[in-house]
C-alpha cells in the first residue's frame, strides 16, 4: 500500500476544501444570471474571469441553471479556445509553439515539460506547484525555442535546461517547507 509522504495529506485536504470554496462562489455568481441557453457563454466567461478556469463540476452547477444536458455544456465549453479546466499552477509553464519556436524544436522542449511534470499541456500537476500550456507567439522569435516560466522568458531553451528549472523549483519548494517544519528557533539555542 502507498504511504503518504508526509504533509500529502495536508496537501489534499487543503486542494479540497480550496475546491469547494470555489464551487460555492460559483454557485452564488451563477444565480445572479437569467436562466436560458442564451446564458451559457457569459456565465462560461464569468466562471472563468473570476476563478481563472472552468471546473469540471461546475459543469452541472451550469447546466442545472440553465437546464441543459451537462454534456451540452461541456460541448459548448470544449468548443472555445478561451476556457481552461484546470487550475492554474503556481508555476506556470508557457511553451510557445509559433511559427519560429515550432521550427526550432519547441514541440520537443514541451514534451521535455510534459514528461518531466508527468502532466499533458493544459493541465497541472496534482499538487498544483506546476501548469503546462502551450502559446502563440510570444514575440522574441530570434530567442527560438521559447518558454515562459513564471513571465520570465527563456530562449535558446534546450532539453536539458527544462531539468534545471524544474529542479530548482523543486529545491526551492523542499528548502521551504524544511523551514517551515523547523519552526521559530528556541532563543536559548543560539
Ligand atoms: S514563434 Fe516563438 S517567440 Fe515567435
Amino acid at each position: 500500500m502507498h504511504d503518504a509522504k508526509p504533509g500529502e495529506d495536508e496537501l489534499r485536504n487543503d486542494v479540497a476544501a480550496e475546491d469547494e470554496a470555489v464551487l460555492e462562489d460559483i454557485a452564488a455568481g451563477i444565480a445572479d444570471f437569467d436562466t436560458g441557453r442564451g446564458r451559457l457563454i457569459p456565465i462560461l466567461q464569468m466562471i472563468q474571469e473570476t476563478h481563472t478556469y472552468v471546473p469540471g463540476p461546475a459543469m452541472k452547477l451550469v447546466a442545472d441553471h440553465l437546464g441543459l444536458a451537462t454534456c451540452e455544456v461541456y460541448g459548448v465549453a470544449t468548443f472555445y479556445n478561451q476556457f481552461r479546466f484546470n487550475p492554474p499552477g503556481k508555476h506556470q509553464i508557457k511553451v510557445c509553439l509559433g511559427t519560429a519556436c515550432h521550427v526550432k524544436g519547441g514541440d520537443i522542449i514541451l514534451e521535455n515539460f510534459e514528461r518531466k511534470l508527468g502532466i499533458r499541456a493544459g493541465e497541472t500537476t496534482s499538487d498544483r506547484e506546476f501548469s503546462i500550456d502551450r502559446v502563440a507567439c510570444v514575440g522574441c522569435c530570434a530567442l527560438a525555442p521559447v518558454a515562459l516560466v513564471d513571465e520570465t522568458v527563456h530562449g535558446h531553451v534546450a532539453p536539458s535546461k527544462v531539468e534545471g528549472l524544474i529542479l530548482g523549483f523543486q529545491i526551492e519548494k523542499e528548502r521551504a517547507e524544511r523551514e517551515k517544519n523547523v519552526g521559530p528557533q528556541d532563543p536559548a539555542s543560539l
